[in-house]
């Protein structure tokens, strides 16, 4: 009797917990830093972090077999890939291996560095093991060391802000882009290169830019990367509005096809863009976005007529 009633008071303090479990909000995500620059270790280890970090911060110069424009991963990871809502590397580490829709199986950290490559530096993805894609990885394990794993650390990714009142749109969007962005970025969003060929900003758009299949193609990616940090050194400055029109305006603009570009741009619109969030293959002025792409990877023949 006694340890049926044990076993009763068991039972019923079991339920109350896993109804409070229910009940309760998700647990916040936890604050996390990265180890301070410098603090490397002074070994072989600390060396391929140090590779990982250059690479990084000038991927032009140390990966040039893999990158087709003049960006780099620091340009829309800041600060070296430790800025919170910049996509730090620290938050991704401890999320792989993960499901993506975009290529429908679970990827490991390495697969996902090479889709960076493929679509945003418009380049090619380095083989498993190349030393690059090693020391990325290694620079991101340190940067991530004695976060917990599996959990969306306080800052992963871009911070994605509400959907607007108004669908986003062109014109308002070109204006902001004037006001707030074409001093660094140039009124033909190309960029501007140093007389020796170092990039001082990146392109947005056009032949030397990401390419149609990278995420900050996509109008939701875009108005979460800049609402955070854009204009450089201002982020969180523009209203959710601005941020959206300026993301519309921004993807609105002809850039390199799409690596999975099957022949027929409304074919691949069905395939790869089928989202309002992307502007591939609508018309914008006139103009089927796509239908005028140079060949992805840094080539200059037009894909779409090839
Ligand atoms: C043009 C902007 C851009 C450049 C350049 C870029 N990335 Fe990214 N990266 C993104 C965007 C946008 C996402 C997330 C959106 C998505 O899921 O596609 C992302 C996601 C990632 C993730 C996963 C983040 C997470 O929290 O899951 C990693 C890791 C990453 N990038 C590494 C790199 C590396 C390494 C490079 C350089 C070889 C690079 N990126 C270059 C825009 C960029
Ligand atoms: C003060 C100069 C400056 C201003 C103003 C500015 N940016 Fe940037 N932007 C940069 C720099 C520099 C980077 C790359 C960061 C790095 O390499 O550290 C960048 C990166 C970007 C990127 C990702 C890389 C790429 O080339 O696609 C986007 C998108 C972007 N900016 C959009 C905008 C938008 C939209 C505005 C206006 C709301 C804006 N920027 C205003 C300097 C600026």
């Amino acid at each position: 009797m006694k340890r049926l009633r044990a076993t009763l008071a068991a039972l019923a303090l079991l339920s109350s917990l896993a109804c409070a479990m229910a009940q309760a909000d998700p647990p916040p995500a936890p604050d996390f830093q990265p180890p301070a620059r410098g603090s490397e270790p002074d070994d072989d280890y600390g060396k391929i972090i140090r590779f990982g970090e250059q690479v990084f911060n000038h991927t032009d110069q140390y990966a040039a077999a893999y990158v087709g424009n003049h960006l780099r991963c620091a340009s829309c990871h800041l600060d070296a890939g430790r800025q919170p809502d910049s996509a730090p590397l620290w938050g991704a580490y401890v999320l792989y291996p993960a499901y993506r829709a975009k290529n429908h199986h679970v990827n490991t950290y390495a697969e996902r560095l090479q889709g960076c490559f493929e679509y945003s530096m418009n380049g090619k993805a380095p083989p498993l093991g190349d030393p690059v894609l090693v020391a990325l990885e290694t620079y991101s394990y340190w940067l991530a060391q004695g976060a917990p794993t599996g959990v969306k650390l306080k800052g992963q990714g871009y911070a994605k802000p509400p959907k607007p009142a108004q669908a986003p749109d062109y014109v308002r969007g070109q204006r902001v882009y004037e006001a707030r962005c074409a001093l660094c970025h140039g009124a033909d969003g190309a960029g501007q290169r140093s007389a020796s060929g170092e990039t001082v900003f990146p392109a947005l758009w056009g032949p030397d830019s990401f390419n149609w299949g990278a995420g900050i193609g996509s109008v939701n990616n875009a108005a979460a990367f800049i609402k955070s940090n854009m204009p450089l050194g201002l982020g969180g400055s523009l209203g959710d509005q601005d941020a959206w029109d300026v993301a519309q305006f921004v993807d609105s603009h002809e850039r390199p096809q799409d690596p999975r570009y099957t022949g027929d741009v409304a074919d691949t619109r069905a395939k790869f863009h089928d989202t309002p969030d992307s502007l591939y293959g609508l018309s914008v002025n006139g103009h089927v976005l796509g239908s005028d792409s140079v060949a992805p990877g840094g080539g200059t023949r037009s894909a779409a007529t090839q």
